[in-house]
């Protein structure tokens, strides 16, 4: 994908109605500060137009980037952000599940996964979740500038195995420091989204 242009089209909070964009959608999901909205700008070829933040919590609400005038991607809040109250969480699960269970135009769903930590319990419900509302989870092990090496394909062993990963199933490492695994990750959307 070549990007002409990206820009920050539709913002939806918790009470908010579930846009029906008429344009194919790739969404990408993750414990807060896994690293979604720094993924979603280097996607982009933008600095800072996705909001990231040292501190997770970042991304609040489901953001709409409309990539070309032809598609989306979507930036979903972070899961297991212990800041905030039980009330707040299960409202932002149920939003994120909402919007996965009634996007007419969700075409894939990206699982995002820190490479150097072991999926949590969070991780695992969202990657059933994915299955369960029938999409292919697209797994992308993030950060990986902050391991050696050596230590990548016992990284990506991990996390394939705590979270019971079927054999197809694809898993990407990425960095959003050195953009590695940018060009895969895009050959993905455009092969899903029929581009
Ligand atoms: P929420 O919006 O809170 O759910 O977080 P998020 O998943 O959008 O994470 P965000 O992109 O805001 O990144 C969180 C922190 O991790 C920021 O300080 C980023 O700079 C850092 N970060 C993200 N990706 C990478 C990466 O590939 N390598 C390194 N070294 N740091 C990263
Ligand atoms: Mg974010």
């Amino acid at each position: 994908m070549i990007i002409k242009n990206a820009v920050l089209d539709i913002v939806c909070g918790v009470t908010s109605t579930l846009p029906d964009t008429g344009m194919p959608e790739v969404a990408f999901a993750g414990k807060s500060n896994v690293g979604k909205s720094s993924l979603i700008n280097g996607l982009m070829n933008r600095k800072a137009l996705a909001r990231t933040s040292a501190q997770p919590g970042k991304t609040q609400t489901i953001n709409f980037y409309k990539i070309n005038d032809e598609m989306f991607l979507v930036d979903l809040p972070g899961y297991g952000y212990a800041k905030i109250t039980p009330a707040e969480k299960e409202k932002w699960g149920k939003m994120i599940e909402r919007y996965l269970h009634t996007s007419k135009d969700l075409k894939a769903v990206f699982l995002l996964i820190d490479i150097r930590h072991k999926p949590s319990a969070n991780d695992c419900q969202m990657y059933e979740w994915i299955l369960h509302n029938g999409y292919e989870p697209i797994i992308i092990a993030t950060k990986l500038d902050k391991i050696k090496r050596s230590q990548v394909q016992k990284c990506l062993k991990v996390i394939r195995e705590e979270l019971k990963l079927t054999k197809g199933t694809k898993i990407i490492p990425y960095s959003a420091e050195t953009k590695q695994g940018r060009d895969e990750i895009w050959e993905l959307i455009d092969s899903l989204t029929g581009q």
